[in-house]
């Protein structure tokens, strides 16, 4: 069928993301409240900071052109070196040694640099363990690099290191271990399981990457997307602080999150053997992403309207969090075998359902949960191909869109839908 229609055979890897179908249903079915949607929260989009940044840009008409103008394929150097400098400054300066600026990239998005990152690391075939859940936009890139995510326990505390070394351990006894070529974990409030690794294992998975490094170079990339939404507790330092030869942590960030998903400047820093390699890709695809976005961005920083924003983000993100635990309390505490995490930041709750309830797009929960008008994410949609097994009875909530009257109506009408199924 491809065949015939001159299609090529990477075009066959890449299937739909799931995502889209839940997506249609939210667009189909307004009436539905979205737990399932990973945007950021539509009213607090910053508005008259992207206003005030663009006029700044423009009112000088020189400053204005070259901002209009092709950039640079890594990107615009003031841009780089603030965010170099925040970065930095977030880890105490504590990485050693310091990646120099000719280290960051900017990108349109983190997504753009996990893809060059997937493109340039791996073959049909190669392998990146991955947390058990995971991003699963991130699981569907491998697939369509024709890659293998393989899951690796995770607990409260992040991926399990045991857990790492027993899986590294069976790719070697499977001859398989020169194919391991990344780690891959979203350190920070991970998407979906919302926990962060915790600082004993920051030290410790960066070890294991080193000592099993024998056959191939494995990198850990660390996608901090979420670094910058937290509610509570203090700041851990990135895994890059952890990575004394500095060859082996990626750090992937962005700004939507933080700022605002349509600018879409997200941002990395490389080993330095990956700089060449990733430059090189970058220049045949685009040879820089959008220029105006990026300082659009570093006028936003300098201008000081950045750290604001971001402080009342987390006020606004923290009452909704705090909404939908307490309406979870209220409704799904006296269900049993429904438990979850309490989260400390990024925007989802992971949801633990009674054992073995099947909550995937045709289970049972998502008919009841949509004739009670609630829509969430499978949790099976997270699941790395291989490894860890797939759970059916697990559920993302994302409190990011809807307010905290509708959260509290979602989780009720969740709490129904759930007693139905069981
Ligand atoms: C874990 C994680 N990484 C990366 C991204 C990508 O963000 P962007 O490409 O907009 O920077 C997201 C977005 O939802 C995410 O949840």
């Amino acid at each position: 069928m491809i065949l015939a229609l001159g299609l090529s055979r990477r075009a066959q890897f890449s299937g739909p993301q799931p995502i889209g179908e839940l997506m249609r249903l939210a667009l189909a079915r307004p009436d539905l409240i979205s737990l399932a949607a990973g945007f950021v929260d539509q009213e607090s989009l910053p508005v008259s900071e992207t206003r005030r940044a663009i006029d700044t840009l423009l009112a000088d008409p020189d400053r204005a052109r070259l901002a209009l103008q092709y950039g640079t394929n890594a990107g615009y150097l003031a841009l780089r070196e603030t965010v170099l400098a925040r970065f930095l400054a977030a880890d105490g300066q504590q990485a050693s040694p310091p990646p120099s600026v000719e280290q960051v990239i900017l990108t349109a998005g983190s997504n753009q640099l996990l893809h060059l990152l997937g493109e340039v690391l791996l073959d049909p075939g190669d392998l990146v363990l991955c947390a058990a859940p995971s991003y699963f936009v991130f699981l569907g890139m491998l697939q369509s690099l024709a890659a293998r995510s393989v899951g690796v326990a995770i607990d409260e505390q992040g991926m399990i290191p045991a857990a790492l070394e027993e899986e590294l351990a069976r790719r070697q006894k499977a001859g398989e271990l020169g194919r391991v070529k990344a780690i891959y974990l979203t350190s920070y409030f991970d998407n979906p399981s919302t926990v962060t690794l915790s600082l004993e294992r920051r030290a410790q998975i960066i070890e294991i990457a080193n000592r099993w490094s024998r056959e191939s170079k494995i990198y850990v990339i660390d996608d901090a997307a979420y670094r910058e939404l937290r509610y509570a507790g203090d700041d851990l330092p990135s895994l890059r602080s952890f990575d004394r030869a500095g060859d082996t942590v990626v750090v992937a960030e962005t700004f939507s999150k933080s700022f605002s998903p349509g600018i879409r400047v997200g941002w990395g820093i490389l080993p330095p053997a990956l700089v060449a390699p990733i430059s090189s890709l970058k220049a045949n695809i685009d040879f820089g992403s959008p220029h105006l976005n990026q300082r659009l961005m570093a006028a936003v920083l300098e201008q000081g309207l950045f750290e604001p924003h971001v402080a009342e983000l987390r006020a606004n993100y923290r009452a909704k969090l705090a909404a939908m635990l307490r309406a979870m309390d209220d409704f799904l505490a006296g269900i049993p075998g429904v438990c979850w995490h309490t989260p400390q930041g990024g925007l989802y709750v992971w949801l633990q359902l009674p054992e073995g309830m099947d909550a995937g797009p045709a289970g049972t929960l998502m008919h009841h949960a949509l004739a009670e008008g609630v829509l969430y994410v499978p949790g099976e949609y997270c699941y790395p191909a291989e490894g860890e097994p797939l759970r059916v009875d697990r559920i993302r909530l994302s409190f990011g869109v809807e307010s905290a009257q509708n959260i509290r109506r979602g989780i009720e009408a969740l709490a129904r839908a759930i007693r139905h199924a069981g």
